[in-house]
């Protein structure tokens, strides 16, 4: 393989790592959370916001940017890092979640899926095929395969049926995209429900397909938390060390140390941008809901521990008239807040990695999730 692709392990801690992939777009330090940025723009926010944070890598869909503004298009304006004129990696996700998740009228054979859009009722079919090609029209840096994500509940046949297709259709994808290796990248998708058995073969199944990563997906899907975690501790070490691995979805802050401490490598969540625009802002020591009577007055920053611009320079009080008034200001000063808080996160994950200290970092966590729970 050519140096694009290319992971480089450069510390470990117990199961814990610390990394650097290469990509058309730069090279990004793990751990990393990635901020979605579904339609080509992560909400409220310009490039420039992404830049200042330290922002290493975003998330596009290729279901919605397929729907809107279409593909097509896309190519035409030069591909979407040149349409939203953002310059760091892209990681698009294939839209194996999407279809599942907000389309109507799913119909699933082994050859792919029809969908009818959230936006207009229109029909459309994926196959895994079709969704490489989107992806290359897209431009991203890295094509995540076309999958299906099992809704929670599932029995043990249907998840291991799905489990079949998911992996077959990842060997479609990488025959219809293998002479390029080395441009795009393109990750796997390991299924298989909460059913230790399923994952394991899973796993086995997924990692004998060449690709340049590997993802856990089918998890945050409405399990217990600890179904999830035993999911990720179990899953994480089945695959292989030498390529960065990525959890999709997770999750809350603790939620990606835990990741980070089985072993994966990239994470993203919608927790962070998503919560901005309702208030709820995530702080060194825990949410704090801005929109409470208790901040009207309050002179101090939002985290007095936190770097971001938001904090360098406005007050919680500020931000609560923002939020109360309905100003567009808020989601934009809150979103950087939360993305900052979620970035450095990751950061000192790294840094724990590399000082042999992570298993501190991640019992100081716990201790305060024990202490806001109790
Ligand atoms: N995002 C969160 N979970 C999943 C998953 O299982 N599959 C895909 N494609 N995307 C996800
Ligand atoms: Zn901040």
């Amino acid at each position: 393989m050519n140096s694009i692709g290319r992971f480089r392990l450069e510390h470990t801690d117990g199961q814990a790592r610390c990394g650097c992939l290469q990509t058309l777009h730069g090279e990004v330090p793990t751990p990393v959370f990635m901020p979605v940025g579904t339609q080509g723009s992560v909400k409220s926010l310009c490039p420039m916001d992404l830049d200042n944070m330290g922002a290493g890598m975003i998330l596009g869909n290729t279901y919605h940017l397929y729907l809107r503004p279409g593909d097509e298009l896309l190519a035409q304006m030069g591909g979407l890092h040149r349409f939203m004129n953002w310059k760091g990696p892209i990681l698009t996700d294939s839209g194996g979640f999407q279809v599942f998740s907000l389309s109507d009228l799913r119909k699933i054979t082994p050859e792919g899926v029809e969908f009818k859009s959230h936006l207009d009722g229109s029909r459309h079919f994926f196959t895994p095929e079709k969704v490489i090609r989107i992806q290359k029209n897209i431009g991203s840096d890295i094509m995540m395969v076309l999958d299906e994500c099992v809704p929670y509940g599932a029995d043990l046949e249907y998840t291991r049926n799905s489990m079949h297709r998911t992996v077959q259709w990842a060997w479609k994808s990488r025959d219809f995209y293998s002479g390029e290796t080395g441009k795009q990248l393109m990750f796997a998708i390991v299924q298989g429900g909460f059913f230790m058995d399923l994952r394991r073969e899973s796993a086995a199944r997924t990692c004998e397909i060449p690709m340049d990563g590997y993802a856990i997906g089918g998890v945050s899907v409405g399990e217990t938390k600890q179904e999830m975690l035993d999911t990720v501790y179990f899953t994480a070490p089945l695959l292989p060390r030498d390529r960065p691995r990525y959890l999709m979805g997770v999750g809350k802050p603790l939620d990606i140390l835990e990741g980070i401490n089985a072993g994966l490598d990239m994470f993203d969540c919608v927790l962070p941008t998503r919560n901005a625009r309702n208030g709820t802002l995530f702080t060194s020591s825990g949410k704090v809901n801005i929109k409470q009577a208790r901040y009207r007055n309050d002179e101090t920053a939002l985290d007095p521990g936190c770097d971001c611009y938001t904090c360098m320079n406005f007050s919680r009080a500020y931000l609560r008239h923002l939020y109360m008034a309905g100003e567009l200001l808020s989601f934009r000063l809150n979103t950087i807040h939360n993305l900052r808080f979620f970035i450095n996160l990751a950061r000192k994950a790294r840094s724990a990695i590399q000082e042999k200290r992570f298993a501190q970092l991640i019992s100081r966590y716990r201790n305060v999730e024990k202490e806001q729970e109790g």
